[in-house]
């Protein structure tokens, strides 16, 4: 693989600046967005005054923890447009999650957070590898999904050939990767999987193809995951991290030539990681939830918003600006199965130990008598696709997961082809048990 390290002025100075620079700018601009959520937002200005905070008595960066939290369902009780602290005429693009609980969540953006968004994807997509003048296929979703349209603005930013593809049509996305040579792909981990089987399909060695880099995120992946893309592509697996509420993709990105975690673009937002029970912020290294305050954003600025993703701060290493540690997982994921919690990703490693098993896999949860019961779908595969050898990668799987996990899984093997494929986000748990009364 190609050795991409930045050369000496590809960065720009923030990337590379003091802490002490970093800090004075953080608490520069968090005046700022609390100011600017408490002025213009009524629902801002009253959450304060509820909890008898005002912007003022932000002095240093710790006081944020004073402030309160923000969450998904203040976005769902103020839908569409109750949290936008600008007049809906400033508002340039509205995004929304898929929403297949309730109601969407509803985030717009002026045409300066657009610019914004815009420069932290180019700088992502700068620290994965690309550089200007690159040809990018997008094939996150384009649409209310920040994936796509975000992907897209950085990657002209940056001075890129962007090909918006999109998600799905998987035979034509393998067409257009051997006919225009892109050297970077953006998408999401599990339909990048979708693609790898389409070049075997094809007949195509995935190897031979143009790609040198692909910057993936929108779900977890582990890093067993990134070496299984990482040798069928012979390609750099990067990860990418952001949510709608904070931005888009672009909050958060590694660095290709460290790959150890990924760098928040400090300058824009302030993370913080919480105990998810108390909500007491913990110490930088500790485990909890992230939350973060966006700290440039003018429609709809985020003021500690709790992400449930979970992870852990660490210091800077290819940049000045922190790390997070690759997310294990969504506290809204965890399975807790008789007693035990456990996350989709803890599953994926062990599928990727085992050599007959292909990467695709989903769990599905059922109640049998009093009883919860996981069973893990996942395909043997080409290689090891006969009746024998799926049921000694069924075994094998099973001892990894109770020997590992500690917990007693049923694993079905189907045949190559036999477990769901994802086009965009994988869905990774079914649940089919009854629903509390
Ligand atoms: O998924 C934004 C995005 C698009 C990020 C493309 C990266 C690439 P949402 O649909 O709002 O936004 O979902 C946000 O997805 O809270 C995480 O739980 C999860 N997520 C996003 N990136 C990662 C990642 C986009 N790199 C939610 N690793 C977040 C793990 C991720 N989980």
């Amino acid at each position: 693989m190609e050795d991409l390290a930045p050369r000496p002025g590809d960065l720009e100075p923030i990337e590379t600046a003091s802490r002490d620079e970093i800090a004075a700018l953080q608490l520069e601009r968090l005046q700022w967005s609390l100011r600017h959520a408490y002025e213009n937002s009524p629902f801002y200005r009253r959450r304060f005054d509820d909890q008898g905070v005002h912007p003022d008595d932000l002095t240093n960066l710790a006081d944020l923890a004073k402030f309160p939290f923000t969450q998904k369902t203040d976005l769902r009780d103020t839908y569409p447009f109750g949290m936008f602290a600008v007049p809906r005429e400033k508002i340039a693009r509205i995004h929304a999650s898929s929403g297949t609980t309730g109601k969407p969540t509803v985030v717009g953006y002026t045409a300066r957070d657009i610019d914004t968004w815009a420069s932290l994807v180019a700088r992502s997509i700068r620290a994965s590898g690309g550089r200007a003048g690159d040809i990018i296929h997008v094939a996150y979703g384009y649409g209310l999904f920040t994936g796509g349209l975000g992907a897209h603005y950085g990657a002209e930013k940056l001075g890129c050939t962007v090909i918006p593809i999109s998600g799905g049509m998987t035979e034509r996305q393998v067409t257009l990767i051997t006919d225009f040579r892109p050297r970077i792909i953006m998408v999401t981990p599990s339909y990048m999987l979708s693609i790898l089987d389409e070049f075997h399909r094809q007949g195509i060695d995935p190897r031979e193809s143009s790609l040198a880099v692909g910057i993936f995120g929108a779900e977890p992946w582990t890093n067993a995951m990134r070496a299984e893309i990482e040798e069928a592509f012979d390609m750099h697996a990067v990860d990418i991290y952001g949510l709608s509420e904070v931005m888009g993709p672009g909050v958060a990105n590694e660095c290709v030539e460290t790959k150890d975690g990924l760098h928040i673009w400090e300058d824009h937002f302030y993370p913080e990681v919480i105990d998810p029970e108390t909500g007491a912020p913990v110490a930088d290294g500790q485990m909890g939830e992230l939350v973060f305050t966006t700290l440039t954003k003018e429609g709809l600025p985020i003021i500690r918003y709790r992400t449930r993703d979970l992870t852990r701060l660490l210091p800077g290493t290819a940049r000045s600006m922190r790390r997070m540690e690759k997310i294990t997982g969504r506290s809204d994921d965890m399975i807790i199965l008789r007693g035990v919690n456990v996350f989709p990703t803890q599953i994926e490693e062990q599928i990727l130990k085992c050599a007959g098993l292909a990467p695709h896999f989903q769990i599905e949860l059922t109640r049998e008598g009093r009883m919860d019961a996981m069973c893990v779908h996942t395909e043997a595969t080409a290689a090891a696709a006969s009746d024998d050898a799926r049921k000694a990668s069924a075994k094998e799987l099973a001892h990894h997961i109770k020997s590992v996990i500690g917990i007693s899984a049923r694993v079905n093997v189907h045949e190559p082809g036999g477990a769901p494929r994802s086009e965009g986000k994988a869905r990774r748990v079914v649940d089919t048990r009854p629903k509390a009364e």
